[in-house]
């Protein structure tokens, strides 16, 4: 029997069913999250983009109107969709309860309200059962979660384990049980955990592996590197350039092309040096968070502005550097 061609890592992340997004604020988590999503429909799977905070970002990126609760179509295969913490226990009540959709929950908001408030975990459950019973129902292949920044994303995902302790039979638990079976399998959920080659990200991303870890069953599945600039000069092209940037070339060239030369000098010293400290961050975050697991540098883009083009560009590197 011949064997058909290895599994890319890109082919095994996106067999995955629930993919968490995450990282400090501001590093790129929304762009991978498009962008992964972007990758997962292109390969024709049924793909659905979750935003977990409502600020807007992904509706900016696709260009789109207003996304809410309910999955709005951005393009054949890809939906995306707004978390509502609200929404998700009108249709759990729905679900499980047969409850009808009430406009408003009145006061059994206040009552969930309260017990939400004493029983930590309660609250976050809603966000993870909401997405595992998607899994579960098989309404998609893959989820893509733009999650919540370091540290509420754990509490997220610590839930149905926390939930499941303080409740230890009944229906309550009954899907603790199957939502944790969800998150706990590697081959079906993961967090990719985005970083920008600096130290204070790379430190929270170190702490964030930690937590996971440590108060979560879910498995790191990708640590994306962003916004990494890469070497632009070889070693001979840069003692190139010291040459000439040297006292005595300096004179010459500047009697030739005027000041303009200290402005071009400054440019390419401070790219070399974002770049040489990109280099060793991003080898921090090999050793300290990828381990085993893939990591994929994504470059500055530049020459594009923010939005479609940029979630293109993100999903050809991450392709590149999976493949
Ligand atoms: N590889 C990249 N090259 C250039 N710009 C990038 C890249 N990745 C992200 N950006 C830009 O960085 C900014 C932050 O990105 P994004 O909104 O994806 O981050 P975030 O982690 O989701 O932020 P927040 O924590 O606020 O939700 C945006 O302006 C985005 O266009
Ligand atoms: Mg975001």
């Amino acid at each position: 029997m011949t064997e058909g061609p290895a599994e890319s890592e890109l082919d095994s992340l996106l067999s995955k069913r629930l993919l968490f997004v995450t990282g400090k604020g501001g590093v790129g988590k929304t762009t991978v999250a498009a962008s992964l999503a972007w990758l997962a429909s292109s390969r024709h799977l049924r793909t659905l983009l979750c935003q977990v905070d409502a600020k807007g970002d992904l509706q900016r990126m696709f260009g789109h109107g207003h996304i809410g609760f309910q999955p709005e179509r951005l393009r054949q295969n890809l939906w995306a969709m707004t978390m509502d913490t609200e929404a998700a226990l009108q249709e759990y009540l729905k679900i499980y309860l047969r409850m009808p959709i009430m406009p408003r929950l009145g006061p059994l908001a206040k009552a969930f309200d309260f017990v939400a408030n004493a029983a930590p975990g309660v609250r976050e459950i809603l966000v993870v059962g909401k997405l595992c019973w998607e899994v579960r129902e098989d309404h998609y292949d893959i989820i893509v979660v733009d999650s919540a920044a370091s540290g509420h994303v754990v509490s997220q995902l610590a839930s149905p384990k926390g939930v499941g302790e303080l409740f230890k039979v009944g229906l309550v638990s009954d899907q603790t049980t199957w939502m944790s079976q969800i998150l706990s399998d590697p081959k079906r959920s993961g967090v990719c955990l985005v970083s920008t080659a600096e130290e204070t990200p790379v430190q929270e991303s170190i702490e964030l592996a930690e937590d996971l870890e440590n108060q979560t069953d879910i498995s790191l599945a990708l640590v994306v590197a962003n916004r990494v600039f890469p070497s632009v000069f070889s070693k001979t092209e840069g003692e190139i350039f010291e040459w000439l940037d040297s006292n005595d070339q300096r004179g010459v060239i500047e009697k030739a092309v005027g000041k303009g030369w200290d402005g071009l000098v400054e440019a390419a010293d401070l790219w070399s040096s974002i770049s040489s400290m990109n280099k060793r961050y991003v080898q921090r975050l090999r050793s300290e968070v990828a381990g085993s697991v893939p990591l994929v540098e994504v470059s500055e883009v530049i020459s594009v502005p923010a939005g479609f083009g940029l979630i293109n560009e993100v999903a050809e590197s991450i392709e590149a550097g999976l493949s």
